[in-house]
């Protein structure tokens, strides 16, 4: 089975979440993340290199969409036929960020996904160290529905799964790249942003992540600890609005051919080091 999108890779570039305390939140992301604050239309804008967060007026916790680049107009292109292929419809994209060339499709969950090219003249310049945005998790109630449409409409690819005895998917992960997974999915009693995710250069770096936190009296809410899929070293804090924020390095890259794995719903799956939440 192929679990590895090498063809026509796909990063994600910046996301939108929607809260009832916009301001506050963005607030948040500055003062955390060392990003600045901007107007975009009617968004709050907030970036370093990088890492872009879109913050929206809304209900909280909800993702307003996430927005994938392709490496270029031809890998863009592609994926339009794809979708016209598969009879899927594209519809246009809600993002200031991108060109009028990209497009967006809205998944069984109603959370939209946009497609476009990498903006010219990116993110300014910061002290801030580095932390690029890199994956986000959502929770569903419909689980397999999402599976069928990441893998077999958007064409992602997915390595690793997390089933029960019963042998019931309870959640799995999606790849758009070599990164192991730039999407994860977890079954849940309500379809909601999970948390999102910055990818830092190695362990020295999450420490010195944490300790910016504790500076600013963010409290570690997870971690540190190794997530089973993906290997990756993380912990995670909760921004102003309870999302989960987190900071992992050192991701499985997929080198091809590699093989499924699917993961028992447990603790230990999440955590490799200790304690961990189950999402259902
Ligand atoms: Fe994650």
């Amino acid at each position: 089975m192929v679990t590895t999108r090498t063809n026509n890779p796909a990063q994600l570039n910046h996301i939108l979440i929607l809260s009832e305390n916009p301001q506050t939140l963005s607030n948040f992301y500055r003062d955390a993340l060392g990003m600045t604050i901007s107007k975009s239309k009617d968004l709050l804008l907030c970036e370093a290199p990088q890492r872009r967060v879109l913050i929206g007026q809304g209900a909280s916790h909800e993702l307003g969409y996430a927005a994938f680049t392709f490496r270029d107009a031809s890998g863009l292109a592609s994926f339009r036929e794809m979708l016209r292929a598969t009879k899927t419809p594209a519809r246009p994209s809600p993002s200031s960020i991108f060109g009028s060339e990209a497009l967006a499709v809205m998944d069984p969950d109603n959370n939209v996904l946009v497609f476009g090219l990498p903006p010219s003249g990116d993110s300014p310049i910061s002290d801030s160290p580095d932390a690029r945005l890199q994956h986000f998790a959502i929770t569903t109630t419909q689980l397999e529905e999402m599976f069928e449409f990441y893998t077999h409409t958007l064409g992602f690819k997915s390595p690793d799964t997390v089933k029960d005895e019963q042998g019931a998917m309870r959640a799995f992960f999606v790849n758009s790249d070599e990164e192991h997974h730039s999407i994860g999915i977890f079954k849940a009693s309500e379809a909601r942003i999970d948390h999102h995710a910055y990818d830092v250069v190695d362990w020295n770096a999450i420490r010195d992540w944490a300790d910016h936190m504790a500076r600013l009296d963010i409290q570690m809410q997870w971690g540190p600890g190794r997530h089973g899929p993906g290997n990756n070293l993380f912990f995670m804090v909760h921004d102003s609005d309870d999302n989960k924020v987190e900071f992992s390095t050192e991701l499985e890259r997929l080198i091809p051919p590699r093989e499924t794995i699917v993961w028992p719903y447990a603790p230990k799956t999440l955590n490799l080091w200790g304690e961990a939440y189950l999402r259902s």
